[in-house]
């Protein structure tokens, strides 16, 4: 009988997505959230890069899900990777050349975000005429909410992914 275990469609399966060039992988994304992290970093897909996206797929580690994606041809910039953390706060950021991992960075969600989202309060002083930046400090991780530092305001999730 034939053996079609290693058989290319085989592998194909147990991949998914195949492997790409050169680029950037985006991985261990939580499941459901890939098309938030595409968004957080500005990318539509209007652009005309190749962009690979995987869904709800088993993670290799243990019995969890994940959710992955593949920019072809571009090497993501250090303040995009930082927002990345703030959908995906267990992603890593794998820059592949050549077929290889050449560097594999786990996101940093700092203590404190700066300047980067909207406090949704109208009434506080970052949405006032005063040159005053928001300033959030972390309440939740997974998902990641924010506290204002001003107002005390709770920005959830939902709200944070609304902003980009
Ligand atoms: N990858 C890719 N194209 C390549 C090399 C890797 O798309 N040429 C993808 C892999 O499919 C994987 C991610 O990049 O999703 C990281 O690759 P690798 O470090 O080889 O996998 P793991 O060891 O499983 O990574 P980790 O330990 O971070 O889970
Ligand atoms: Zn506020």
């Amino acid at each position: 009988m034939q053996d079609n275990r290693k058989s290319p469609s085989s592998i194909e399966q147990s991949l998914r997505v195949r492997k790409i060039k050169n680029g950037t992988v985006i991985d261990h994304i939580s499941p459901g959230n890939a098309l938030n992290v595409l968004k957080i970093v500005g990318i539509n897909g209007k652009e005309g890069m190749i962009i690979s996206i995987a869904m709800n797929v088993p993670s290799s580690k243990g019995s969890t899900y994940k959710d992955v994606v593949k920019i072809e041809n571009k090497e993501l910039a250090p303040e995009e990777i930082n927002r990345i953390a703030l959908i995906a706060p267990n992603a890593s950021i794998n820059i592949i050349r050549d077929y290889e991992v050449i560097q594999k960075k786990k996101v940093v969600l700092e203590d404190q975000i700066k300047g980067v989202i909207k406090c949704m309060n109208p009434n506080c002083i970052t949405n006032s005429n005063e040159p005053v930046k928001s300033f959030f400090k972390i309440e939740t991780r997974d998902p990641v909410s924010l506290r204002c530092k001003y107002c005390d305001r709770i920005i959830e999730y939902n709200d944070i992914v609304k902003q980009f």
